[in-house]
């Protein structure tokens, strides 16, 4: 049985990918301190272990009880307007404990690393829609320049050491288990205010757009890159469709029964205006589609919140 360590697998996207692993015959382990991950979203055929990325003998210790065949690294500081406060905190995360792992995965022979990246931050503000891979990188926040030198470092071990990887570039990522409280989740932000009656907060006009992708196709993709051969190494994991922030604050309303209005704010800075992923990249070379259609994704999102928020209300 092959073994795959799971970064920042109690997390949203990464319990989600360790459950289509686990399904798929895989022993799983996984690594995360809980910073935003739930015990609850940990599978209970996957080992645990609560650590934090930063602390690089703990990774190596780690490394060398599960000796992994294949990495799976989505632990990460996301917050994207935390890290324009902070960006040491955010580098001392993304980037100096992604090179942690990135040590490990080189003395302990790993085969591929695939690596959580990010279409939403590393692109800037798009000079052509969809963004294709090749579109130049200008990060607007510190959090989409930590993306941008993570690929950059598994490049260069990728070409010094022979260690494989594949960075996924993903779009907005929604779907059931996204933390409300991680920010970019604003499906989960809107949901949590409206099955609390409270007013969503809506940034700029509402008619900012981005590109939703729905969790469980990303962990498809995500098990398509561990698993395949590429070319390739950097891949955007996108519909490539767009939809505005006032189109899911419509759905959710309609969806929750909700009749006030939301907050409007201004514009927030490092935040892009429009932006959708060309995914023609990741259909041809990994054989990956976006199975799962817009309205039918915030079904289940949306369900699941209610359903969530319920059993919070018991307790
Ligand atoms: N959600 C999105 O829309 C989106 C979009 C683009 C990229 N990403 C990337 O995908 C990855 C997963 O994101 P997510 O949405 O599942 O977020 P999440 O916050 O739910 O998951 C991140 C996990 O990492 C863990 N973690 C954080 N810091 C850690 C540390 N120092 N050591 C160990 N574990 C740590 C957290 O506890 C959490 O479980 C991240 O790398 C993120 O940057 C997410």
């Amino acid at each position: 049985m092959q073994k795959i360590l799971v970064t920042g697998g109690a997390g949203f996207i990464g319990s989600t990918t360790v459950d289509l692993l686990v399904e798929k015959g895989f022993y799983v382990c996984i690594v995360d301190n809980l910073f935003l991950g739930k015990k609850e979203n940990i599978n209970k055929k996957a080992a645990f272990h609560k650590i934090d990325i930063r602390n690089k003998t703990a990774i190596e210790k780690v490394f060398a009880k599960e000796k992994p065949d294949f990495v799976v690294h989505l632990a990460a500081h996301m917050n994207l307007r935390q890290s324009i406060e902070n960006p040491f905190f955010n580098a001392d995360v993304n980037i100096i404990g992604s090179l942690n792992l990135l040590e490990s995965c080189k003395k302990f022979s790993i085969e591929k690393i695939v690596l959580a990246s990010s279409g939403g931050a590393v692109y800037g503000e798009p000079l052509q829609l969809p963004v294709p891979e090749s579109h130049p990188l200008q990060p607007l926040s510190p959090y989409g320049a930590s993306k941008i030198a993570l690929e950059e470092y598994a490049y260069s071990y990728w070409k010094n050491f022979g260690l494989d990887f594949a960075a996924m570039r993903y779009a907005n990522v929604f779907g059931p288990r996204q933390n409300p409280k991680s920010e970019a989740g604003v499906i989960s932000i809107f949901s949590e205010a409206l099955l609390q009656n409270k007013n969503p907060f809506i940034f700029g006009s509402g008619e900012q757009t981005r590109d939703f992708v729905f969790s469980k196709d990303v962990a498809e993709a995500n098990f398509l890159a561990l698993t395949k051969k590429t070319k390739s190494h950097i891949f955007n994991i996108g519909t490539g469709e767009e939809v505005s922030v006032n189109r899911i604050f419509a759905f959710l309303k309609d969806f929750f029964g909700f009749d006030g209005k939301a907050i409007r704010k201004p514009q927030i800075t490092g935040e892009v205006k429009r932006i959708f992923l060309d995914n023609s990249l990741a259909k041809k070379e990994l054989g990956w589609i976006p199975k799962t259609r817009f309205e039918e994704g915030m079904k289940i999102t949306a369900e699941w919140f209610k359903k969530h928020g319920k059993k919070k209300l018991i307790l």
